[in-house]
């Protein structure tokens, strides 16, 4: 018969076992307990003059790099990044105060929608109908119209893993609103994960034909949101060719290589290497204001589009996304007037944009891809701002 009583050296297995078992589950409900603390916060964000509160969430992943957007127009107010010595600093340019971004300042860091970029003398037709969007640039409509994407108080929710810390943002469009077709149901859900991406999922639908074209507006600066000129940075992007625009910014239809232009970024250049040239597209667009033709290995395949480096800071930003352009914007109608976040002045090519999106004014060139979304289909597309690290040249690391 056997001893109904454990040997006592396998008691001490089973007790040390035990413990072993205890230590590990108590270890990592204190680490699930800590990091989801610490992945999210929420706070205010102060008031709009007519009174709605607006509500900053604050998205921290395992290496301190944080990102702040509030609810007015998903807007990415800040976004903290280190340096190549492990130094954060804030490198997208913002305001304090929420006013500011509700009178649409250079609709910075904000969604932009219904359709983000130009369309030629606001007007444009689906399966025959006309429709009238406001002129809110010279004669053209850009960004949405008087009131986009980016002045809506969004819904949120939010939830983290081990891994990321997510923001979920949804608005409805209604038919008619700035002139547009169809009810929309829109949704962007940014998620910032640990290996230093902020990732950024659009998604919409609609219950009648309308166009539609979604990207974030985030002014760069990879030195530090007020350090100045970004005419230092070198830019490459990925792109054999761009779409020519006349001297409204609206595509002339065309598609061009970039090869022989100032465009040509396809090898990484100084910002400031180019941007005084005589060529007519760097006159029309007061320095680089285009849209790109990303060179995708295969359609809405998701591809590194460009790379920004600044060589003081050593801070590296790397686009990744699956639209087919990407609008590279050297802040050039940036002028001081406003005053931003710690008393910033962003003057004149002191931030860039890299918009990733369908090409301007699509609704009106056929031979563009197309941003008509139709009843039953959905919009899903997807872009990543990741951040990494380059030493300097000459400190032999780079
Ligand atoms: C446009 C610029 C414009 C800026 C702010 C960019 O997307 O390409 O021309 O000045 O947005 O509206």
């Amino acid at each position: 018969m056997s001893d109904p009583f454990l040997s006592s050296g396998a008691f001490l297995r089973l007790i040390w076992r035990i413990g072993l078992c205890s230590v590990l589950v108590i270890a990592s409900v204190a680490n699930m307990a800590q990091e989801n603390f610490d992945r999210i916060t929420v706070e205010s964000f102060g008031t709009l003059d007519d009174g709605k509160a607006v509500q900053l969430f604050r998205l921290k992943n395992r290496s301190g790099m944080t990102v702040e957007i509030i609810d007015l127009g998903g807007i990415i107010v800040s976004l903290e990044v280190a340096d190549a010595e492990g130094v954060f600093a804030d490198v997208t340019a913002g305001f304090d105060i929420p006013q500011t971004y509700a009178e649409g300042a250079g609709y910075m860091g904000a969604i932009i929608g219904r359709y983000a970029n130009r369309i030629s003398g606001g007007k444009f037709s689906i399966d025959g109908v006309q429709y009238s969007l406001p002129q809110n640039n010279g004669d053209n409509s850009i960004h949405g119209g008087l009131t986009g994407y980016d002045k809506k108080i969004w819904n949120t929710e939010y939830s983290t893993d081990l891994n990321e810390a997510r923001l979920v943002l949804t608005v409805v469009s209604p038919d008619g609103e700035e002139g547009y077709p169809g009810r929309v149901n829109a949704m962007v859900v940014y998620t910032l994960n640990d290996k230093n991406q902020l990732v950024i999922d659009y998604s919409a639908t609609t219950d009648k034909a309308t166009v539609i074209n979604l990207t974030n507006h985030a002014y760069f600066n990879l030195d530090g949101h007020g350090a100045g000129s970004i005419l230092n940075h070198e830019i490459r992007i990925n792109a054999d060719r761009y779409t020519p625009v006349d001297n409204t910014s609206i595509p002339t239809g065309a598609i061009e290589d970039v090869s022989g232009t100032p465009l040509d970024f396809r090898v990484a250049k100084a910002i400031g290497e180019d941007i005084e040239s005589s060529h007519q597209q760097i006159q029309f667009g007061s320095g680089f204001d285009h849209n790109f033709i990303i060179n995708h290995a295969s359609p809405e395949a998701l591809t590194l589009a460009a790379e920004a480096y600044s060589p003081k800071s050593g801070r590296v930003m790397n686009v990744y996304t699956d639209q087919p352009g990407v609008q590279f914007y050297t802040g050039n109608f940036l002028n001081g007037s406003l005053v931003g976040k710690e008393r910033a002045v962003y003057d004149s090519r002191q931030a860039f944009c890299l918009e990733t999106q369908h090409f301007p004014d699509s609704p009106n060139r056929p031979n563009f891809p197309s941003t008509v979304l139709r009843p039953g289909d959905r919009l899903e597309t997807r872009t990543i701002f990741e951040f990494l690290t380059r030493r300097a040249r000459g400190s032999g690391l780079y």
